[in-house]
């Protein structure tokens, strides 16, 4: 025999559904809320006119290039936090995704490479046991180079800090952090696993001081290191892609062909290659 339906379940049913409803909606409305702020995380980023060298980034469609970058790609270019669902196989072996510039993001063994640089910055670190114990012989070899140029110039460029291991760099910052506080300290220190220095493709040159910008010397490395294979890693006023305030005296091998691309592009790193600089 059936049951009457009591008046009581009506109105329940009835305030369920409205609910359900306007749930829905605001579920909606979130999505597209995430899509606008995730665009606007990346407005650092935002591609600025195209390198101006004959570096770019790897197959793009105008090179038609077999590896060309579709435009469906992932943007993984910040923090890689979340699995992509996307197979990047395809793109070659250890690709786990796509900087906005289209550059591939390739990681082996906890390393880092970008178009062919070995990257390390706030978002990308190297692991506590990577280290090469000196500067590589490339970079050091291109030092030299350099050096023997500025000479040339009547100018004395030397290193006052190069290679430094994972546990020097963690010495350093908390030694920065316990002067500054951390928040101070991660605007010119980074955090041990995040400093070029391990990778011994970093230099501090003559004086880790602003003044070195306006020295002889500093002004010599920032207009011509580029020739020798170096970049001036944390430019003046680029504090917000670096990641780190302006260090005249910190340049970083990259080869020659590639210091000279970023050199003309006017760009940080970040901004050349399209990635960002920020702690998980
Ligand atoms: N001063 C730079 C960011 C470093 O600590 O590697
Ligand atoms: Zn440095």
């Amino acid at each position: 025999m059936k049951k009457p339906i009591k008046p009581v379940f009506v109105v329940v049913s009835a305030l369920l559904l409205i609910s359900f409803c306007s749930c829905s909606l605001k579920i909606t409305s979130g999505a597209d809320n995430r899509e606008t702020s995730s665009e606007a995380s990346y407005s650092t980023e935002a591609p600025v006119s195209g390198a101006s060298s004959g570096i770019t980034p790897t197959g793009t469609s105008e090179q038609g290039s077999e590896t060309a970058v579709p435009s469906s790609a992932p943007d993984l270019s910040s923090p890689v936090s979340e699995p992509s669902t996307t197979d990047l196989s395809s793109y070659g072996p250890n690709v786990i995704g796509f900087t906005s510039k289209g550059y591939k993001i390739v990681n082996e063994d906890g390393l880092t490479y970008i178009n062919g640089v070995l990257v390390v910055n706030k978002t990308y670190s190297v692991p506590s046991s990577y280290g090469p114990g000196d500067l590589t012989d490339e970079c050091r070899e291109a030092f030299n180079t350099l050096v023997s140029a500025a000479a040339e110039d009547g100018l004395n460029i030397f290193v006052v800090s190069g290679y430094r291991s994972y546990s020097t760099q963690e010495g350093l910052y908390q030694r920065y952090c316990s002067r500054d506080g951390q928040e101070r300290a991660d605007t010119y220190s980074a955090r041990p696993g995040h400093s070029e220095h391990q990778t011994g493709l970093a230099i501090d040159v003559n004086s880790v001081s602003y003044s070195f910008a306006d020295t002889a010397e500093g002004q010599w490395i920032a207009a011509n290191s580029y020739k020798y294979g170096f970049i001036v890693r944390y430019g003046r006023d680029k504090e917000s892609v670096t990641g780190y305030a302006y260090e005249p005296w910190h340049i970083r091998y990259v080869g020659v062909a590639m210091a000279q691309a970023i050199y003309d592009s006017g760009l940080s790193l970040e901004e050349y290659l399209g990635i960002s600089s920020i702690y998980a």
